[in-house]
Formats: C-alpha cells, sequence, structure tokens
C-alpha cells in the first residue's frame, strides 16, 4: 500500500483522479466551508442534514456532478477526534471493499488539523482493506494501493502521517506472522522474518540455536521446547537509533509458534487458535518493521524465545523440575503453562542490555482474557512510572491496555516442596499469578508486563490477529526518544 499527503480543499479534492473519494464530515461544519459554492461541498452541506447522527454514518453517490471520482462516500465523523475519525474511515472503506476501489482519497479537509486523527485515518484504512493470502490462493487480494489523506494543510499534520504510515508496515508485519499457520510459521521462520528484517538496514539480528541456549543454561526454554522436532530458536534484534551506551528499551516477545499444551494437553475444539501463541513475538518483530521506517533516536533492543510446546514421548512432564538461566529452580506442575517458561530465561538474558526499561509481551493466561476481554491489554508492572508510561501510550494511539495488581500475596500459590517455584498456582486471579511468576526473574530492571491473550487475535467468524500491540509499543518507544534516559554520569578524567 501506498500513501500520500496533501493539502487540499474540499473542492480541490473533488478533481483527484482516484476511483473513489471518503469523505469525512464533522457534525459541525466550518462556517466558511459551508458558504463555498462548488458541488462536492453543496453536496457534504446537503448530506450532513439529511444524515442520521452518529459516527460511520455514511451516504453514497456516483458520477457525482463536478466530482472526478466515479464514487463519493460521505461519512460523518462526530466530534472529529482521532478516535472517531478512526471509526469513520473504517466503515468507510470497509463499505467501499466489495467495489474494488484501486485508489481511494481519504478527505479530512473539513476536519480541524490533527497529527493523531491522520494517524487514526491511515492506519483504519490500511486496517479495513487487510486480506491474509499467504495460505489461500483463491482468497481475493486487497484491491486498494493507493491513498490520497487530503488535509487543509499537510505540514501541519506530517508528522503523524509518517507515523501512521510506519504503523501500518509494523502491524501488518505482526498480522502476517501471527496468521500463518504453525507448520508456515516455525521458530525457524521466524528467525528467518527476522534476518530479512536486519537486512533491511538499521537493525542487527543474532539468532542462537538449541546448542547456544544450552550453553547460556536456558534451562526453562530448553524444558518447553524438548517435546518438539522443531529445533528452538533464540533471536535478538537491536535497533540502535540513539547514542552508542544509551540504555536500551528491550522488548521480550513470546513466540510459541504452536501451543498443544505438552503433555497437560488443551482441549481440542479451537485448539488451532494456538498458532496465534506467538503474538508477542509478532507485536515485537512489527515493532521493528516500524522502526526501521522511522528511526527514531533511540535503542532497542527485541528478544523472542521461540519454539513449540508439543506432547511427546521426550516432552517435559508435570512434575519435572528445571533449572532457569538466573538458577532458580522451577517444578512444572502443568505444561500448558509454558509461556513463562521461554519467557523467564529471556527476562534473565535480557539484564545484560542494562535496560531503561524492559517490556514482556505475551499471549500469556486465558485468565486474562475472562478478565479483560478483547478491549484491553493486561498491564503489570510495579514501577508506577513504567504502568503510567504504557497505560498513556495506549490512551493516546487507541491500543488500550489495563493495569493489573501484584500484590505479593499472589505469589504464595507459586511455592513449591520440590522446586525453588512451581509454575502454576491454581484458577484464582490466573493473569496474576503468571506475572508474579515472571516477576521472580526481572531483578531490578524496570520492567512491565503485557498479557495480549485478549487482544492479540479475534475469534469467530473474522477470525485473524489484529496486529495489537504494536501501536502501544511504538508509542512507548517514541514517547521515550522524547525524554532521554537518565545520563550515567560522565566519567571523570584524572589529571597527570
Ligand atoms: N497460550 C496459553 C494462553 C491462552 C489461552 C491464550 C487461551 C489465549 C487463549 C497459555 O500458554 C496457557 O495455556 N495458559 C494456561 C495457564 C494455566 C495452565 C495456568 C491457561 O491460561 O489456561
Ligand atoms: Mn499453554
Ligand atoms: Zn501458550
Amino acid at each position: 500500500m501506498n500513501f500520500e499527503l496533501k493539502s487540499l480543499t474540499l473542492a480541490q479534492a473533488a478533481q483527484l483522479p482516484v476511483d473513489a473519494l471518503l469523505v469525512l464530515l464533522p457534525d459541525h461544519l466550518p462556517k466558511a466551508l459551508a458558504a463555498s459554492p462548488d458541488a462536492l461541498t453543496r453536496l457534504a452541506v446537503l448530506a450532513l442534514g439529511d444524515m442520521e447522527s452518529g459516527v460511520g454514518q455514511m451516504v453514497a453517490g456516483y458520477k457525482v456532478e463536478g466530482v472526478k471520482a466515479a464514487r463519493v462516500v460521505l461519512v460523518r465523523a462526530g466530534d472529529a477526534s482521532a478516535a472517531a475519525v478512526r471509526k469513520a474511515v473504517a466503515a468507510g472503506t470497509a463499505a467501499l471493499r466489495q467495489a474494488g476501489v484501486e485508489k481511494l482519497a481519504l478527505v479530512l479537509s473539513c476536519l480541524p488539523d490533527d497529527a493523531m486523527a491522520v494517524r487514526m485515518a491511515v492506519q483504519a484504512s490500511a486496517d479495513a482493506s487487510y486480506t491474509y493470502t499467504t495460505t489461500k490462493p483463491s482468497a481475493k487480494p486487497r484491491a486498494l494501493k493507493r491513498v490520497t489523506v487530503a488535509v487543509a494543510d499537510a505540514a501541519a499534520v506530517r508528522a503523524g502521517f509518517e507515523v501512521g504510515k510506519a504503523l501500518v508496515s509494523g502491524v501488518e508485519f505482526a498480522k502476517e506472522w501471527a496468521n500463518r499457520p504453525g507448520n508456515h510459521a516455525t521458530p525457524t521462520h521466524l528467525a528467518d522474518a527476522a534476518r530479512a528484517l536486519g537486512r533491511q538496514g538499521g537493525i542487527k539480528t543474532e539468532v542462537l540455536g538449541p546448542k547456544q541456549v544450552a550453553a547460556l543454561g536456558m534451562g526453562a526454554f530448553m524444558a518447553v521446547a524438548q517435546g518438539s522436532a522443531q529445533p528452538l530458536r533464540f533471536i535478538v534484534m537491536q535497533y540502535n537509533g540513539g547514542a552508542k551506551g544509551d540504555a536500551p528499551v528491550v522488548l521480550v516477545g513470546k513466540g510459541i509458534t504452536f501451543d498443544t499444551g505438552g503433555i497437560s494437553i488443551k482441549p481440542a475444539p479451537e485448539m488451532d487458535e494456538m498458532k496465534f501463541d506467538m503474538g508477542g513475538a509478532a507485536s515485537v518483530l512489527g515493532t521493528f518493521a516500524a522502526l526501521a521506517e522511522l528511526k527514531p533516536a533511540i535503542n532497542v533492543v527485541g528478544l523472542i524465545p521461540s519454539c513449540e510446546n508439543m506432547p511427546d514421548g521426550l516432552a517435559v512432564k508435570p512434575g519435572d523440575v528445571v533449572r532457569s538461566m538466573s538458577g532458580q529452580t522451577i517444578e512444572i506442575l502443568n505444561t500448558d503453562a509454558e509461556g513463562r517458561l521461554i519467557l523467564c530465561d529471556a527476562l534473565t538474558y535480557a539484564a545484560r542490555f542494562k535496560p531503561r526499561a524492559v517490556i514482556d509481551i505475551a499471549t500469556l493466561t486465558g485468565a486474562c482474557v475472562i478478565a479483560l476481554g478483547a478491549v484491553r491489554t493486561g498491564l503489570f508492572s510495579a514501577s508506577d512510572e513504567l504502568a503510567d508510561a504504557l497505560q498513556k501510550a495506549g490512551d493516546v494511539c487507541g491500543d488500550l491496555a489495563w493495569r493489573m495488581p501484584l500484590d505479593d500475596e499472589y505469589a504464595e500459590g507459586l511455592k513449591s516442596s520440590f522446586a525453588d517455584m512451581g509454575n502454576v498456582a491454581g484458577r484464582a486471579a490466573g493473569a496474576v499469578t503468571a506475572a508474579k511468576f515472571l516477576q521472580k526473574f526481572v531483578g531490578d530492571m524496570p520492567w512491565a508486563h503485557l498479557d495480549i491473550a485478549g487482544t492479540a487475535w479475534k475469534s469467530g467468524a473474522a477470525k485473524g490477529a489484529t496486529g495489537r500491540p504494536v501501536p502501544l509499543l511504538l508509542q512507548f518507544i517514541l514517547d521515550q526518544a522524547a525524554t532521554p534516559a537518565a545520563v550515567k554520569p560522565a566519567r571523570r578524567k584524572t589529571r597527570a
């Protein structure tokens, strides 16, 4: 998909050589505009008077006099807030999907210039036209090729437009990999995708295999992988946009390419959805794809422990005790609580980067789906500052999260008679006890955990990856780039 941004009045947009115009109408048209005599503006004024209220309400016109495009869709954008613009563009783009529109103009010229609204418009048009085709040759590929965003003053919103474009790349990268079935997205495939990102420039990718992971002592990660015929991969990506030595943000993504549950096997219904169990990893890859385009001044490290969780003669068994890279031993009481086992070793590994913040992203618990559904990602952090920054990043870009508790009492159930801890703590507060398990491996790093089990994909008829939380992560990183980490005291030169 191609995007361009132009300064155009409504009258000028009417002359665009495109297949369709999607004109966003705020509840209150600017006075000066309402008086303009051109055909499209007259139509807009009339339509607004006739339409029911409500963001996303539409009327369509065909071969309208004075308008070059064959199709005009006028859609209500309510108070013109970024959220309303997103909803309106999503509805309008979806309505035009069937028409096979290749060139679309999103006309925001009647709205106040708002960089976030432009970013949302770009994102929503991509989201509503996305089609997964990789393993479905019969799928009608996305028709939409070129989107022209018309605004009153392009210079005022250019920054939002650029972030929007990068987010489209990042979100679609994440969706693509999360959507691929397990046999088309093995740990090796994921590592290849990470390497391919590395070749784009600006990103360094390193991939560790079973031998190197064993040498590091990642016994918890290895225990999960041992039941699978697919070799594990540990992916290390580095984007160095900041000064050398600046503490990085470290993102750790759960990369279980298929979760059967292992010996504690899952029931058959909906087990196919466990191909999405690498949604955290996909969001890290997607965020790096966006970083490669935007090139913000900050250092970011991406860590992806990736393997399958399979039942097998060699698979780890309930009751087995393993030694994590941290030295702490773990009694694996339930092999289906595998995400925390691969993440704990990755978190230990993260410490070597002396991160300004480490954030793990994981489709970790069904309990989080019960708690928060598909609306908000579960956000856990002992640091108020980091939790607030992530919460705010999500609020700003509409990729919402909700802070959950981490009281020490929640860790009680993790006690084990045979190891330093068990890997499960019963049914109550399952999302929180999983987070408490991870917390045992973060030492004094500023850490946050995002449980995206409910938000990384949609179930049901429209089954598919959402690309979340790439927008939240990118926003957080951009915010961090704007507020430099506490500078290490300069080493004092001793005078001779
Ligand atoms: N990948 C699942 C979590 C999951 C379940 C995500 C359903 C999305 C939908 C995870 O590995 C898992 O199986 N967790 C168990 C933990 C339990 C055994 C303590 C769960 O949530 O049931
Ligand atoms: Mn599991
Ligand atoms: Zn899992």
